[in-house]
């Protein structure tokens, strides 16, 4: 690796939505999406996660974030679930194509007297401890993302929509008191457009600026 491939895969990453009427045939996929999640587990992070979310040993890892892998079977299967729901928004479509889905979580310090207010999956204290923690996650995701593309899938990093409620979150075995950072979609590359297959990119992507126009140099005197 170097700068200019670098540059080649920060740049190949971008936002695309592969949005299937029905569901696309499943691959199974789960080895190299093991080995894209161990690589964006190199991410730096500041702090330990506090200690109430170490309680399983399934998740006993300092790392403040957490991933929840979703192979494409499992998308399909999701997809029955919430494709009815009010809002679910281009999710079911997105599910009914993805190779795999990752909820990425961040992991908060809890307040004194255990979960604190966290019964609607969104609250968190604006500490620093906090801010890092969500700083270091997001590194990891950012990590998942170019892991993925150079691994040839296709990625969209989602908010979540439907799958940030407290159903989904029962669904899918996350812990209520994690919280949701994103729904990183891996889409298979080869993927072609037709009647039943629309493909989406980011309209925000064309608004970038030149680095010149976020980043300066600074000068410091003697
Ligand atoms: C924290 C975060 C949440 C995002 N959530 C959404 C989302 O819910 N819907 C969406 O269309 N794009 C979402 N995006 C993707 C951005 O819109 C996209 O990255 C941006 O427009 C730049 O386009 P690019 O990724 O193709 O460079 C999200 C990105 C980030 C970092």
């Amino acid at each position: 690796m170097n700068l200019d491939s670098f540059e080649q895969l920060a740049q190949r990453r971008k936002t695309v939505k592969v949005l299937a009427q029905d569901s696309l045939p499943t691959a199974d996929c789960r080895a190299v999406v093991q080995r894209v999640i161990a690589a964006a587990g190199w991410a730096p992070f500041h702090k330990i996660c506090s200690a109430d979310h170490r309680v399983e040993e399934q998740f006993s890892g300092i790392e403040p974030w957490r991933f929840h892998a979703i192979d494409a079977d499992a998308c399909r299967n999701l997809r029955s679930h919430v494709v009815h729901r009010e809002a679910a928004g281009k999710i079911p479509a997105m599910l009914a194509s993805a190779d795999a889905m990752i909820m990425a979580t961040w992991l908060p310090n809890l307040p004194a007297g255990g979960l604190g207010t966290a019964s609607d999956n969104e609250s968190f204290e604006p500490t620093l401890g906090n801010v890092e923690h969500i700083a270091a996650a997001s590194a990891a995701v950012q990590s998942l993302l170019l892991a993925a593309t150079a691994a040839g899938f296709e990625t969209y990093w989602s908010s979540g929509g439907v799958l940030r409620s407290r159903e989904l979150f029962d669904l899918l075995n996350i812990p209520t008191q994690q919280r949701l950072l994103g729904a990183i979609f891996l889409f298979p590359g080869n993927v072609t457009k037709s009647d039943k297959v629309e493909i989406a990119e980011s309209k925000l992507r064309a608004e970038r600026r030149p680095a010149s126009q976020w980043s300066r140099w600074v000068e410091v005197k003697q």
